[in-house]
């Protein structure tokens, strides 16, 4: 499937991906509405000790914050 950095691409919304979704930059990175970040949680989609680590050097941290080509 298709994650949300592609997603996004595809449909002309400005999402960088610098390192093409290999976890390997924080460019992506996405802050999610609440509801979108619980619904997550509750399909058991966390975010992995590697994405943790990209996200920690994203700028505007927030508690909902992905990285979206992690999305699926
Ligand atoms: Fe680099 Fe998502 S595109 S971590």
């Amino acid at each position: 499937g298709d994650n949300l950095l592609r997603l996004a691409q595809r449909h002309d919304i400005p999402l960088e991906g610098a390192c093409e979704g290999v976890t390997a930059c924080s460019t992506c990175h996405v802050v999610l509405t609440d509801d979108f970040f619980d619904q997550l949680e509750d399909d058991g989609d966390h975010a992995d000790d590697r994405e943790e680590d990209m996200l920690d050097q994203a700028f505007g941290l927030e508690p909902t914050s992905r990285l979206g080509c992690q999305l699926r």
